[in-house]
């Protein structure tokens, strides 16, 4: 949530700040601003809506020093006052994150003469940082004392007029800095730097970054301190279209290829894949995409390693009692690894002293960082809002995860092994097909309806719940996901004639089930959309439109099967003529509750 851009170094930094913020729009883009030394003053730009409507009040300016903000609202509207940067007396700054005892501080500060111009947390905060300063004139004390002052989640850069450094801290949201020879840079997010350097320090909690024209230099406890410099494994080309009308259709399509690679990975290193087959009970937690994609995990690990599993919304479980014992493993599943509700689980869990396993994609994030064990879900850079490739690794892990439980506990024999471990590598040419299908005129059916019901069982149910998902964020058209046997207890009263409803039925098991709870929608006139496993003969009367699935393990076929689902979503936003890669009111990683 909020994109964070600052520069200091030989170059124009006004430039470098606008190209950054616009490799983090996905992380907010309701609002910009810019602020900038210019001859002893800090210069103020800011504006409602996307960059570009930032960039339109620029002049030719130039600077050495600037900081930039893009902005996902969460005090007040989006609207030129509430965007960031904000000036109380001598600071300026830009914030990611909440300040949860904001209007406490607000009153207090009110009451020593403070006035407030914008409805934010930030500026609340930006007045704390002033007047913490006008007590100690110490800018590194005062940024000491906001851990004690400040309740909440932030990554701060920080201007104080007549100063010519960028001074940076952060609580809970991310932030990275990092250097070349023609200056220093500080972002929320790889994309930013990535056009200028693959080398980066990752601001840890408690530290200060201060950031001048030549170098870059970490203060803990009052001490300078060294940090380990980190690498990307990131091409430039990750972060951007390469011809692709958007993000999210480059990432469905670089799913064969990230398959491959995390299969050869993890095969040559499978002990990589953990062993969790001590642990009496599982609980997988995650939000949206990744708590759909704990839901497979839970089917795939209680039917091959039979362990007791849970799934939970993480923004649930950390106020639930949730009887959580030594025995128990957290798995905590998020492509961000930043996302708050997830890291306050874990932390939860950390407490009750379970052992703690993260699966995520951002190398270095607060859950990989925090968690006993991490996998890397290895899905590259994702700028999408809406999450495909990210998800798609996250199944086959916990596939992994299950196949590794079985093998060790006898549910499947070496033959079969060898049998599945094929299958897995046959998936990147198997989604090659899938990806060839004709998705365009199927969009076409439903992109004017107002109503979309997706039905399916067990495994098939967990998938449509993603595909749900994946439509109404970019499509905005209202869908719902019901297990199939479920319509008939109320839901089915809202199916009418053309209603389009979509259906995945792979699961062998429970096939005939779902096929009869198809043709009680289609007896009400629903336009069904079938994705069915191949060698399931299904009568033609059941649906009207059909994409068959190559037959293969459930181990391995959720990772084909969501992939019409996604390419559907994708054209059916794409004939609306809609923002696909920033759908409203989202933002990539949710840092906040
Ligand atoms: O970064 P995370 O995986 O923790 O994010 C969790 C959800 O916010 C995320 O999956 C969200 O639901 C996606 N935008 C859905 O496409």
């Amino acid at each position: 949530m909020c994109g964070i851009m600052g520069y200091n170094g030989k170059q124009n930094a006004i430039p470098i700040v606008i190209k950054g913020l616009k490799s983090l729009e996905y992380r907010g883009y309701d609002s910009a601003g810019i602020a900038y030394l210019k001859d002893e003053n800090v210069k103020i730009i800011k504006e409602k809506g996307r960059i570009t409507e930032l960039e339109k009040l620029l002049d030719d300016d130039s600077s050495n020093t600037a900081i930039g903000h893009t902005r996902w609202a969460t005090h007040g509207s989006p609207n030129r006052i509430n965007a960031h940067p904000h000036n109380v007396g001598d600071v300026i700054i830009v914030h990611n994150g909440i300040i949860e005892n904001y209007s406490e501080l607000k009153e207090k500060l009110i009451s020593n003469g403070y006035t407030f111009k914008s409805e934010t947390d930030t500026e609340v905060a930006c007045a704390v940082i002033d007047s913490i300063y006008k007590e100690t004139n110490d800018k590194i004390k005062t940024i000491e004392k906001l851990k004690d002052v400040l309740k909440g989640s932030y990554a701060f850069l920080i201007l104080f007029k007549n100063d010519n450094k960028i001074y940076t801290t952060r609580c809970g949201s991310p932030l990275i800095l990092a250097s070349n020879i023609d200056g220093n840079y500080i972002a929320s997010d790889i994309p930013a730097i990535l056009p200028y350097t693959k080398e980066y320090y990752l601001l840890d909690e408690g530290e200060i970054g201060i950031v001048d024209f030549e170098k870059i230099e970490f203060i803990k406890n009052g001490n300078i301190i060294k940090k380990e410099k980190l690498t990307f494994n990131f091409s430039v080309s990750e972060a951007e279209l390469v011809g692709y009308k958007h993000f999210m259709l480059k990432e469905i399509n670089e799913q064969p290829h990230i398959i491959k690679e995390f299969l050869d990975y993890y095969f040559e290193n499978f002990d990589l894949i953990k062993d969790i087959s001590k642990y009496k009970k599982i609980h997988i937690v995650a939000c949206g995409s990744a708590y759909h994609a704990g839901l497979i995990g839970k089917y795939l690990i209680e039917k091959y390693g039979h362990i007791e599993t849970n799934v939970y919304i993480a923004s649930e479980y950390r106020y639930s009692d949730n009887f959580i014992t030594k025995d128990t493993l957290v798995i905590l599943v998020s492509q961000s690894g930043e996302t708050a509700d997830t890291i306050a689980s874990l932390r939860l869990a950390k407490e009750c002293k379970a052992g703690t396993l993260g699966i995520v994609n951002v190398v270095g994030s607060t859950i990989a960082r925090e968690s006993d064990e991490v996998i890397y879900i290895n899905a590259g850079c994702e700028i999408a809002v809406a999450t495909t490739k990210a998800y798609t690794n996250q199944v086959l892990t916990f596939s992994l995860l299950a196949y590794k439980l079985g093998i060790k506990n006898g549910l499947i024999s070496n033959e079969d092994a060898l049998e599945i471990k094929k299958e897995y590598y046959n998936l990147p040419n198997e989604i090659n097909k899938i990806l060839k299908l004709d998705y365009k005129s199927l969009a076409s059916k439903i992109y004017k309806q107002n109503d979309i019901f997706f039905i399916g069982r067990l495994i098939d149910y967990y998938l449509c719940l993603e595909g749900s998902l994946k439509l109404k964020e970019i499509s905005y058209i209202h869908s719902e996901t019901y297990a199939a046997g479920e319509l008939k207890h109320g839901t089915i009263s809202l199916i009418d004639e053309g209603t389009p409803v979509v259906s995945i039925v792979t699961d062998t098991s429970i096939c005939e089930k779902t096929v009869s709870n198809i043709n009680e929608t289609k007896a009400r006139g629903a336009n069904v959309i079938l994705v069915k496993r191949k060698s399931l003969v299904i009568d033609e009367t059941c649906y009207d439109e059909l994409i068959e699935i190559t037959d293969m393990s459930d181990l391995v076929i959720p990772m084909l099967s969501i992939v019409p689902l996604q390419l559907l979503a994708y054209h059916v936003a794409d004939l609306k003529g809609l923002d696909i890669d920033k759908p409203k009111n989202l933002a990539k990683s949710v840092t906040v509750e």
